[in-house]
């Protein structure tokens, strides 16, 4: 049970220390915003955050020490760039003021989002409501627990499109989430425009159905891409909300939508067409051939062109060998680079690819499947299945770890296979790992593989309210958890989505018991 003080304080993800003090503050029409130049663009998100619901236009004004400080909401940065907690905030409300304070404008950002939560659940409504808009008195000391709290969404098998993902970037900050991962690429579709190679959108983006049994399909064709463009828009967009999109451009394995689009690129030389089933494909990128690499770095520099995220995801997952084991080339490449079978060739593959990112000031990540002693220390490693040994081997050799156990946190499960419950109590942190190397854990990802699901309804079935529950595990400390608390102050989180007509899973569904697989 929450401490008795806390009732009607429900804030997901937990905050580290909230005290509860006497008396409300309450906003009004006269409420002043004050705040440094530096954090201009924060004091317009709030007042923007604040207005349809109440109808008020807060004024901005300079923070000024001498001013009569009441009826304000103080929006303070004190830059420090050693603090060790540069995400944090401290809230301290009052009868006649609120103030925010962090390290970082991010921090104050994140301020933001509790302040929000504290508001009556009437705040989200997109139109005006008269009512009394106060807060409880409290004090709030707060940072995250993890530096890492992503999410990824795959478009290549359904096409969400642009208002969807701004949908969810905007969730996701309410949830103090800071990487969007964007899976771009696979078998099923090619979504981002790359100037160099235009047959990528002309042919790869667009698939004529998708198989409803082995040999039927539905012929309902799926197609969509993005411009760099938009791309770049979404970027801001993000970058916002202090939210890092993290691109994957999915390769050597997951590339029928690229053999499509150029053969060449194959072991066999095609033709393919892009897929319309789902499942490992055995038709992968001929790494014996020199314009594969040629091809992977020129689509690669168009992409850090676009993101300026440090990371670049490449994938690396499931990756079959068949192919290179029958290929002229890819056999040639392993005898003239001395590597000992196909496993090496995919980590000389990779390494490359790692090195090639590295010149041009950025750090490859890719799913476990990379993992091999020769890969190179830099590259991250995505963990999502199977390979937990090596995993946590790895993890004591220094490397870093993010973690998206699939039975945990792919929200594209169903309920009765993956229910909230125990979204809510997976910790990325395995147990058999010696406190010493935790660092090497960043934090964790829950993923959205868009397989079966079809549309922006689904998706938000499908990620809410598991996402809420991985929010907290990649913000809130381990012994703040508590699962029928978190339940408490979702069912309120949820009537905040429902303003916004987020269509989240109702109880009867995420409540249900786990069953056996
Ligand atoms: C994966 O689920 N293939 C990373
Ligand atoms: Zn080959």
């Amino acid at each position: 049970m929450e401490p008795k003080s806390n009732e009607g304080i429900s804030i997901i993800p937990k905050p580290k220390r909230i005290d509860v003090k006497q008396g409300q503050f309450i906003l009004n029409n006269k409420t002043v915003i004050a705040t440094v130049p530096t954090l201009k663009k924060q004091a317009e998100y709030l007042k923007e955050l604040i207005a349809p619901a109440t109808g008020f236009e807060l004024a901005i004004k300079s923070l000024n020490k001498n001013e009569e400080d009441i009826n304000l909401i103080i929006l303070n940065v004190e830059e420090n760039e050693s603090s060790p907690n540069p995400e944090g905030y401290t809230l301290e409300a009052d009868p006649d003021k609120i103030i925010i304070s962090g390290t970082t404008p991010q921090g104050v950002f994140y301020g933001i989002q509790t302040l929000r939560q504290l508001f009556p659940i009437e705040i989200e409504s997109p139109s005006k409501i008269t009512m009394e808009w106060s807060i409880p008195c409290v004090s709030i000391d707060d940072f995250p627990r993890f530096s890492w709290r992503g999410f990824m969404l795959d478009e290549s098998r359904h096409f969400f499109g642009k208002d969807t993902v701004k949908k969810m970037l905007d969730i996701m900050a309410s949830l103090k989430f800071n990487i969007f991962h964007w899976h771009l690429t696979d078998d099923q579709g090619w979504r981002i425009e790359i100037k160099k190679y235009p047959r990528l959108i002309e042919i790869g983006s667009k698939r004529k159905g998708t198989n409803i049994s082995l040999r039927k399909i539905d012929g309902i064709p799926i197609s969509g891409s993005y411009t760099q463009d938009e791309i770049k828009e979404i970027i801001e967009y993000a970058s916002d909300r202090y939210i890092t999109i993290n691109p994957e451009i999915d390769v050597p394995g997951h590339v029928t939508a690229v053999l499509a689009s150029y053969p060449e690129l194959s072991c066999t030389g095609g033709p393919f067409e892009v897929s319309t089933h789902f499942g490992i494909h055995k038709e992968i990128l001929c790494v014996g051939k020199e314009k594969v690499f040629d091809f992977v770095q020129n689509v690669l520099d168009e992409v850090m062109e676009v993101f300026s995220s440090k990371i670049i995801h490449t994938g690396g997952d499931e990756v079959p060998k068949r192919r290179w084991k029958k290929c002229a080339d890819c056999q040639a490449r392993i005898s003239k680079e001395g590597l000992q079978s196909e496993e090496e060739l995919q980590v000389y593959f990779t390494n490359r690819i790692a090195n090639y990112l590295e010149s041009n000031g950025r750090r490859l990540m890719g799913w476990n499947e990379i993992l091999n002693d020769k890969l190179a220390d830099n590259a991250i490693c995505h963990y999502w299945n199977e390979k937990f040994d090596e995993v946590l081997d790895n993890a004591r050799k220094g490397r870093k770890i993010v973690m998206s156990e699939m039975r945990a946190v792919y929200l594209n499960y169903p309920y009765s296979r993956t229910p909230l419950h125990r979204t809510y109590e997976y910790d990325p942190i395995p147990d058999d790992l010696e406190n010493k190397f935790h660092q090497n854990v960043l934090g964790l990802e829950a993923c959205v593989w868009a397989e079966y699901v079809k549309d922006s309804k689904r998706l938000e079935f499908q990620a809410f309210p598991r996402l809420s529950a991985v929010a907290e595990t990649g913000w809130s400390l381990k012994i703040k958890k508590d699962y029928q608390s978190f339940l408490t102050r979702l069912n309120e989180f949820n009537q905040r989505l429902s303003f916004h007509d987020v269509n989240y899973a109702p109880k009867e569904i995420f409540l249900k018991d786990d069953v056996e697989p």
